[in-house]
């Protein structure tokens, strides 16, 4: 397995924590930046990660800022991504099962590493399930290509 990681100028060190424990785990990591604490613009971060999943360049991304919030709204803006920003491996986990999230994201300011370890693990582990958070995944994918959505106008 390959994820890309990215993180901005908040969260160098849990970067590396993870970063570390994701290699433990025998995953090949693609770290797009950033590695000092200069100040630096989350949305580019988000985007060379997203761009990367979008691409199916790696397998899934792992996004790090202050709380999770801005850089995962620049990768939800890539077509194709599902970024999820989780401060609890419960809603982690949960991501994948039932909104099958190509992104974790949380924050350095929010999580612990011990915390974000578990959030990565069980996100990790888990699997889609399929049947009808399908067709509610295919929704959003229908409304990120069209700005619609035709079960809305149903009635
Ligand atoms: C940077 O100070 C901070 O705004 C950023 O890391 C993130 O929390 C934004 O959502």
């Amino acid at each position: 397995m390959k994820l890309a990681i990215g993180n901005d100028h908040s969260a160098v060190e849990i970067k590396q924590a993870i970063k570390a424990h994701l290699e433990a785990k025998g995953i090949e990591v693609v770290d797009v930046g950033v590695c000092t604490t200069e100040s630096c613009n989350y949305p580019v971060l988000g985007y060379k990660v997203a761009r990367l999943v979008a691409d199916g360049a790696v397998d899934g991304g792992v996004l790090i800022c202050g709380t999770g919030v801005g850089i995962s709204l620049a990768a939800n803006k890539v077509k194709g991504i599902r970024a999820c920003v989780c401060s609890d491996p419960y809603t982690a986990r949960l991501s994948k099962m039932h909104n099958n999230t190509n992104i974790i994201a949380f924050g350095a300011r929010v999580v612990g590493v011990e915390t974000a370890k578990m959030i990565v693990d069980e996100w990790l582990d888990a699997r889609f399930e399929g049947g009808r958070h399908q067709t509610r995944v295919d929704m959003l994918t229908e409304i990120e290509q069209t700005q619609d959505l035709q079960a809305a106008h149903e009635g």
